[in-house]
């Protein structure tokens, strides 16, 4: 297995590299801007440059990668077309090389109430409406996946414990980035994550159930 993080100098994609790393999993951090890759890591980490709007990058970044971790997002700008491009086409691209490059599994973090079209979230150029096309693509498109619709990221580590449910059963909370790339990296390998979106919080009063059984329940 050989990971490939997509978005991995983003805040989320730095813990799944740590994830990854803290499990002895080979991976490869594709990133926009690779000066910045390297202050984060040195060279501890390979790297390689790339933009999800590229597709024939997309496809050489992949190379010898069996599995992909998709952490991209549009970052806040004035730019009206940044979660179209990013978060629909960008993904749609990526999905469309690792078929080509016949990946054996994406994960791609898309985000709570996707499917709420009329959300204060969707006045960030419809954001929500953006990551839940893509989500749609990406179910049609035939390539192995699971979906992790996080609540609010934070950055803070919690003790509390992981809530994770079905397509559009959880409607607000929080979870820690850490959390949510231990979900990513799980889903990888987790048979019984395999096509199935999942929604995740962490809350006080949840019980313990390892990751594996959770996605079992979903
Ligand atoms: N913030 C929340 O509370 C929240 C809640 C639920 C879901 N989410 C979603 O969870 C995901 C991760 O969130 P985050 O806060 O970790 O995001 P983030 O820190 O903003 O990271 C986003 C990453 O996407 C990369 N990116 C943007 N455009 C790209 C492009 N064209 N090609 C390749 N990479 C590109 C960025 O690259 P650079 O590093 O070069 O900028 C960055 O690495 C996002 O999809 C976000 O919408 C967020």
């Amino acid at each position: 297995m050989k990971v490939l993080v997509v978005g991995a100098t983003g805040a989320t994609g730095q813990a799944v590299v740590q994830e990854l790393q803290s499990r002895h999993i080979p991976l490869r951090a594709l990133v926009r801007n690779p000066y910045k890759a390297q202050a984060i890591w040195g060279n501890s980490v390979e790297i390689v440059a790339g933009n999800v709007l590229d597709r024939y990058l997309l496809t050489e970044a992949i190379g010898d990668c069996t599995h992909i971790i998709c952490t991209t997002g549009a970052r806040p700008s004035l730019n009206i077309f940044g979660p179209l491009q990013v978060d629909y086409l960008g993904t749609k691209n990526l999905v469309k090389a690792a078929l080509q490059q016949k990946i054996e599994h994406l994960v791609l973090v898309s985000s709570l109430l996707t499917s709420v079209f009329f959300h204060p979230l969707n006045l960030f150029w419809l954001v929500l409406f953006w990551k839940k096309q893509a989500e749609e693509y990406i179910k049609k498109s035939g390539i192995t996946y699971t979906i992790v619709r996080p609540g609010g990221l934070t950055n803070t580590p919690t003790t509390d414990n992981l809530v994770m449910g079905r397509a559009d059963t959880l409607f607000s909370g929080r979870i820690p980035r850490a959390t949510v790339a231990q979900v990513c990296v799980a889903a990888l390998l987790c048979p019984a994550a395999r096509n199935k979106i999942v929604e995740v919080v962490t809350s006080p009063t949840a019980p313990y159930i390892p990751i594996p059984e959770l996605f079992a329940q979903v």
